[in-house]
């Protein structure tokens, strides 16, 4: 990969959204008959969920284009208990969401994922799964995968996270639609509300409060099966837009772009940063906004700080946008982001580590970090992806901002969400 003077140009369509695509395909469980998804992410996580699927009596055949998927769902009382344990592998997503379908029914299933989701933490969904009346055991360490599920007739709870987190919901209400009574589901602060609008789009029976709550009572019947047509991922496209704004010349337009409220936390920083970036050509796709994202280099960055209250919004794209704030005019703050202690790794240490590596001044926070920009990043340094497919993407547009060379280890694992994204990558530089 060239450094120096290169930068981005042209017109490019990132992937499928990873968050849209778990929903738009586990949800197939709510109908019964034939879904269509259109514009499904190849992301490996997304397989994951294809491969739990499958063992659970659903069958999922390509259609003609690519990332066409047609889903059969013989409908939740026919799911069938797996012979083996459901592989997860490294998606925290397809886990605590299959956890929510498989606690409702009646049969019992282990879940396992690799070392990275071994290490993740599953009872802000497991504990109340089990309050509404599953059973868990852990086969190793409480708390963390691998378990095993005994479904069972659910009874509704209120629950109110303490956690700002779309899966958990997202589980609960799963958990909800197959509970006797209402479940009530508060997250504090703005999430992603993805489920939400693809239950309306499909047609799932809930209640949306002001104040971030949602509620289901028990499915009557199966839904009739529906389309879904997936927007291309933000989290994905984050990387291409950090890379634009800091190399020079660079004029981009990634097309079809979610732009969710609860996602688009990289668009709106970049831009109180001083970046030249539109949004176009806006439209609902599936229930979800979407839009054209045009970048253009336009001068060097000032600094921001980004708290609590919209870092949920921006959770994924705080290894790119650490980019940004590394090569900024001032300071670049992230706080009330301990989160990203438990993402695929420990991102803040991760992020602190690898751009101290490349000549940053950074220090790093119990939540969050605070780097004091500088004109340029010395690198020659290596890029330590602790097998995290975001790290992995960061570390590669590291390397092209820096003055020297960044070596990144293991990119193999970009394949978790964006397969082809040095092919991309690579059609973009000029
Ligand atoms: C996701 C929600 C976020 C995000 C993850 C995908 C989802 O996690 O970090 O990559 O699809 O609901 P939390 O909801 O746990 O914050």
């Amino acid at each position: 990969m060239p450094t120096g003077s290169v930068r981005l140009q042209g017109q490019i369509k990132v992937p499928g959204d990873k968050s849209i695509s778990h929903r738009a395909l586990l949800f197939s469980v709510l109908t019964r008959g034939t879904s269509t998804v259109t514009g499904l992410s190849p992301a490996e996580d997304c397989l994951s969920t294809i491969r739990c699927l499958r063992e659970l009596g659903l069958t999922l055949e390509s259609g003609s284009q690519p990332g066409s998927i047609r889903v059969s769902s013989p409908g939740l009382s026919a799911l069938t208990g797996p012979a083996q344990a459901l592989a997860a592998g490294n998606s925290g997503t397809t886990m605590r969401l299959l956890s929510g379908i498989l606690a409702g029914r009646p049969f019992q299933t282990t879940l396992d994922g690799d070392n990275s989701l071994r290490s993740r933490p599953m009872s802000r969904v497991l504990g109340p799964l089990t309050d509404m009346g599953a059973s868990i055991d852990y086969q190793g360490r409480s708390g963390f995968a691998p378990f095993t599920i005994r479904g069972t007739t659910l009874r509704a709870i209120v629950f109110d996270s303490p956690v700002a987190s779309a899966q958990v919901q997202t589980a609960l209400l799963l958990a909800g639609l197959q509970a006797e009574g209402e479940t009530v589901v508060k997250v504090p602060g703005m999430i992603r509300d993805h489920t939400v609008r693809l239950f309306k789009h499909i047609g799932v029976p809930h209640r949306q409060d002001t104040n971030g709550t949602v509620a289901v009572a028990k499915l009557a019947e199966p839904l009739a099966p529906y389309n879904a047509d997936v927007p291309a991922d933000i989290s994905s496209a984050a990387f291409f837009m950090v890379a634009a704004v800091l190399l020079p010349g660079s004029d981009l337009v990634i097309r079809n772009v979610g732009v969710n409220p609860g996602r688009r936390l990289v668009f709106d920083v970049l831009k109180r940063m001083g970046a030249d970036l539109s949004l176009d050509n806006e439209r609902e796709q599936a229930g979800e906004p979407v839009g054209d994202i045009t970048v253009r280099y336009a001068g060097r960055l000032k600094g921001t700080t980004v708290g609590e209250a919209e870092i949920a919004a921006g959770i994924d794209e705080i290894p790119a946008l650490a980019l940004a704030g590394a090569l900024c005019d001032g300071a670049f703050t992230v706080a009330g982001a301990a989160e990203l202690r438990v993402k695929e790794s420990d991102r803040l240490s991760a992020i602190v580590a690898n751009l101290k590596g490349a000549g940053a001044t950074i220090t790093e926070l119990a939540d969050g970090f605070r780097i004091e920009g500088s004109k340029e990043l010395a690198g020659g340094s290596s890029w330590a992806t602790f097998d995290d497919h975001r790290l992995a993407m960061a570390g590669l547009i590291a390397n092209l901002a820096c003055n020297k060379p960044v070596a990144t280890q293991n990119l193999d694992c970009v394949r978790i969400s964006y397969p082809g994204f040095q092919n991309d990558l690579e059609m973009l530089l000029s």
